[in-house]
């Protein structure tokens, strides 16, 4: 039988203003995942760990259904089973969906000697996601896949491009959410002077990453007028702890992908101060699991 075992890094996608076409992969938490060729001809899965009722039905998993769709668009006819070994907390924003979506697919194209192009992996392994959130977006799995900071180029078709990521510590507070996907609730009429200042902090993180400016890429990535709104609004701690952190000295607060996790950055020499104040911010949410001192990471998905 061939096999190949990976590991699949957490991702913060959104990154602030970038809704859907920003993420940045970070160096912790990771999911491991072994990944075996069989004459069975279907897909089978089996999670090890904490298995926080994530569906096996491959047509109901994140990581079934891009697996299913690479067999279909490959006309692969072998049978994959997928082992994964939990480590992260799913449902936080954490990218843990997009992790064995894009683990799934690199190890595939090794096993099976495809020669994916980037973007090719990155088309399949977001399908994945319509499994999770319904909708099919590459932000979380580009830089699962890719490591570094991603920008989704474009999505018709897909066009990835990556950048070096400056090597920034973050601190981030695990938060699960009650509901599936906060998608649905995200209003885009948000007007012509946010609109401005939306592009006005995208641009601004882009030009943070190319000057390695923690300072600035905390500033940009702060100020979100899209997703943050909405899903902050479901953390009744949030704009306490966002002020108490951000008045301690973090450069740049907010909600981590889909959210309900939320990602700090500062220096060094801050990490332990931040993460008691989120310690202690979140210590009454009941959807509070825990603090997570990690960095951002130029590694993405790799063999073990
Ligand atoms: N861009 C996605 C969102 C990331 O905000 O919903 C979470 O999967």
């Amino acid at each position: 039988m061939k096999s190949i075992s990976v590991l699949a890094p957490a991702t913060s996608a959104n990154v602030g203003p970038g809704y859907d076409i920003f993420a940045m992969a970070l160096h912790e938490p990771c999911d491991e995942l072994v990944i075996s060729l069989n004459d069975t001809g279907k897909v089978s899965i089996e999670i090890e760990g904490d298995t926080q009722n994530i569906p096996l039905d491959p047509k109901d998993n994140v990581a079934g259904l891009a697996v299913l769709e690479l067999l279909k668009r490959k006309k692969i006819k072998e049978g994959v089973h997928i082992r994964i070994v939990k480590h992260m907390t799913s449902g936080g924003g954490l990218g843990t969906t997009g992790a064995s979506a894009s683990g799934c697919i690199f190890a595939l194209d090794r096993l099976l000697d495809l020669k994916l192009t980037d973007n090719e992996k990155v088309d399949l392994a977001r399908m994945g996601e319509i499994a999770s959130g319904g909708s099919p977006h590459a932000d979380n799995v580009a830089a699962c896949l890719l490591g570094g900071f991603v920008l989704v180029k474009s999505y018709h078709p897909i066009d990835v491009l990556r950048l070096e990521m400056p090597d920034f510590p973050v601190v981030l507070a695990v938060i699960t959410k009650s509901q599936r996907t906060t998608r649905g609730f995200i209003t885009y009429e948000i007007g012509q002077e946010k609109l401005k200042e939306q592009m006005a902090r995208c641009s601004r993180v882009i030009h943070a990453i190319h000057t390695k400016d923690i300072e600035e890429f905390g500033k940009a990535f702060s100020v979100d007028h899209i997703a943050e709104p909405v899903r902050s609004a479901a953390i009744p701690e949030y704009k306490d702890v966002k002020r108490a952190v951000m008045k301690a000295g973090a450069y740049g607060f907010q909600i981590s992908g889909g959210g309900s996790s939320v990602i700090a950055v500062c220096d060094e020499d801050l990490v332990d101060d931040v993460a008691a104040i989120m310690e202690k911010g979140f210590a009454n949410n009941d959807h509070f699991v825990k603090v997570i001192k990690t960095r951002t990471s130029n590694f993405g998905v790799r063999e073990k």
